[in-house]
């Protein structure tokens, strides 16, 4: 199987979630790949402190803040094949959740040195209230991060040049349910991290695991 983490950055039960959810529908029509949902909502997660014990001491944990929710979050984020890191629009931007999230992600540094995370894709997904408030920024802030830790960022094509775009017009998950087109740049996208992904593992297979 081929599996799919979707992670969701918003502090609310809403629209983000709502529209992950539809990418990862559409991700698990593709056949092999199944999914796990996790949400950053309610989750204690501390700051980055960059004492770099992690790297030092080669944990693939945080050894400062080792009770943290990040705990579970790392073996997940470890052994999954493939992303979808869905958040809302903060500031036009990733919210504060999914960036400390992804900065807390240091210590897996020992992956990304022995390449093992350079056949995993990864999708975005942002939701914001207003319209052209500063989606495309935090698309592009998310596809960075996929790009710093080697991971190949996969958009929707034609249909969703940077990714999934959802305007939710401050009305929550209901708002997200209205916007038919930016929900529709999310189900090409979830589509098309799951083929990606699955066409990797058939190459990877086909040479022997690598
Ligand atoms: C601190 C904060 C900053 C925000 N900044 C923006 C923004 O820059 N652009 C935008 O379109 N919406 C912005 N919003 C609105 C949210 O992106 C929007 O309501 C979104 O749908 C919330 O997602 P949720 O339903 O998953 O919570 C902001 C909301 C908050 C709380």
């Amino acid at each position: 199987m081929v599996k799919i983490l979707g992670i969701s950055g918003s502090p609310r039960k809403s629209g983000t979630e709502f529209a992950l959810k539809e990418a990862l529908k559409a991700a698990e029509e593709v056949a092999g790949v199944s999914t796990t949902f996790v949400t950053l909502r309610g989750k204690r997660i501390e700051f980055c402190l960059h004492c770099d014990r992690c790297i030092r001491e080669e944990k693939l944990y945080c050894p400062a803040h080792e009770d943290d929710a990040m705990k579970e979050l790392y073996l997940l984020f470890a052994e999954a094949d493939a992303y979808i890191l869905a958040s809302p629009v903060y500031q036009m931007n990733m919210s504060g959740q999914m960036l400390t999230f992804l900065n807390r992600l240091r210590p897996l540094w020992p992956l990304i040195k022995d390449g093992l995370l350079k056949t995993r894709v990864g999708g975005a997904i942002v939701v914001g209230g207003t319209r052209h408030g500063g989606c495309e920024p935090a698309l592009l802030a998310i596809n960075n991060f996929y790009n710093c830790f080697g991971i190949i960022a996969v958009t929707g094509g034609h249909e969703a040049y940077c990714g999934g775009t959802v305007w939710s017009q401050d009305r929550l998950a209901e708002g997200v349910k209205e916007d038919e087109v930016g929900l529709k740049t999310v189900r090409v996208m979830g589509r098309r991290v799951a083929e990606v992904a699955s066409l990797i593992a058939t190459g990877k297979q086909a040479r022997g695991g690598n």
